[in-house]
């Protein structure tokens, strides 16, 4: 199983960017734990981070026929993009959307998500842990979807 890690702007700053909110952990720090669980799911993880929208819709669209499912943080791009909205619609691959922060607790403009409808599930709130819940909780759908 191949699953892709995707992650919008500024998550490469995870770690020094507003931690009360975000946590302390680094992206890179998410992505060893998330590449320790899937080697123990027996899942090959492709992680990608971009702070361009474009970058992520092409790694959206490069996403048919290369991954069976998708992790998302499109991060602000997931209350604004209408773009990558269609691009996941053209690609249809499975994906569980994940926030660090609660973002249906936050302000009104980041309470609306424009992926959140065509994922699975949305993981929000618990920090870098949605990561690894998200990512579990893909895996088992996958695997559900036979
Ligand atoms: C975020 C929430 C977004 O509103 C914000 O713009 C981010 C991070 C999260 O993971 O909590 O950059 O996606």
């Amino acid at each position: 199983m191949r699953v892709a890690v995707l992650s919008g702007p500024n998550l490469n700053l995870l770690g020094m960017r507003e931690p009360e909110l975000y946590g302390r952990a680094t992206l890179d720090q998410i992505e060893a734990a998330v590449r320790a669980a899937a080697a123990s799911a027996g899942a090959e993880v492709e992680w990608f981070q971009s702070n361009h929208e474009g970058a992520l819709i092409d790694a959206v669209q490069g996403l048919a026929g290369r991954a069976d499912g998708a992790l998302i943080n499109a991060a602000a791009l997931s209350h604004t993009s209408l773009a990558l909205r269609d691009a996941v619609l053209a690609v249809r691959v499975p994906f569980v959307e994940v926030h660090l922060s609660n973002i249906f607790a936050r302000e009104p403009e980041r309470r609306r998500s424009l992926l959140a409808d065509l994922a699975l599930g949305v993981v929000a709130g618990f920090g870098a842990r949605s990561y690894l819940l998200g990512f579990e909780a893909l895996v088992a759908a996958l695997r559900d979807a036979g």
